[in-house]
């Protein structure tokens, strides 16, 4: 809370300045940029909160509907926040990204669906391959019904993209390796299928770590819902797994637009 409360403070500061300031810009680039990082820990730290939480009171269906609730709004409003910060720093600062020239702020207009997705797995893999002694491979199809052979592109915010794929490619890394670590054939491959068609651009990703029972899908987008133990939040080792929030955020993003 204290968090919020100083960077809304901060951001007070800049109600009466002028923008013909030679400073106000500027020092309002700097402040926005200290926020962004004082808020880089937002959610292992509300995701920890709440399984605090759980543990003390126990498990209540109506406190934990409104929890998920609260916890929708939060984290979208987070998203929101964030995408606007990034979009002003980069426009607004001073260095171009070399890498991306072409990139609208954090916006790539020929965003480049494939190379997220190999980016997103590559990430996964390396987190993978701290907990696991092998991560499974990845096999990418592309279907593009606009323009056949073309690689698939949209206009999108590739962060996002990185953020929905490399969760679920976590997630996909870990039942493979819980289902067949070990086994003499190795690990079966991991499938990305990339789609166009007439209106819709889709990623499937699809895995042979065993799945999901039927009787417990509806609780996968739960926040805080994980088969996987609860991570320290000192550790210096990213999770591969446990707080239970990676799909719920991922739909947030999803959702965010329009997907
Ligand atoms: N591809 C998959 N195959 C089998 N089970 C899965 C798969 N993806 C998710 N799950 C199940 O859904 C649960 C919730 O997934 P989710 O990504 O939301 O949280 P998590 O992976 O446990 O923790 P984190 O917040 O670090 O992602 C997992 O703990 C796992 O039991
Ligand atoms: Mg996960």
């Amino acid at each position: 809370q204290s968090w919020y409360m100083q960077s809304f403070f901060e951001l007070l500061e800049f109600e009466n300045r002028k923008p013909e300031d030679p400073h106000a810009l500027n020092d309002f680039l700097e402040t926005l940029i200290e926020i962004r990082n004082r808020h880089n820990d937002v959610v292992p730290t509300m995701a920890q909160g709440v399984i605090e939480y759980k543990e003390k009171f126990g498990f209540d269906p109506f406190v934990s509907s409104n929890i998920q609730y609260f916890l929708d709004r939060f984290y979208t409003n987070r998203i929101s926040f964030r995408m606007l910060i990034n979009q002003h720093t980069l426009l607004f600062g001073n260095d171009i990204n070399p890498a991306h020239p072409k990139h609208i702020g954090s916006i790539d207009p020929n965003c480049n669906v494939a190379e997220v997705v190999t980016d997103a797995y590559e990430t996964a893999k390396m987190v993978c391959e701290q907990y696991y002694s092998a991560a499974p491979e990845l096999k990418i199809e592309e279907f593009n019904a606009k323009a056949p052979q073309k690689p698939i592109q949209a206009v999108y915010v590739p962060s996002h993209l990185f953020h929905m794929l490399f969760e679920l490619f976590k997630n996909a890394m870990r039942a493979t390796n819980e289902l067949h670590e070990g086994s003499k054939e190795g690990l079966p491959l991991i499938k990305a299928k990339v789609t166009l068609g007439k209106e819709d651009l889709s990623v499937k990703i699809s895995d042979r770590g065993g799945g999901v029972a039927l009787r417990k899908i509806d609780r996968l987008f739960n926040y805080t819902y994980t088969t996987a133990p609860t991570p320290s939040l000192g550790s210096k080792r990213v999770p591969l797994a446990g707080f239970g929030h990676g799909l719920p955020i991922s739909r947030l993003y999803a959702r965010y637009f329009q997907g």
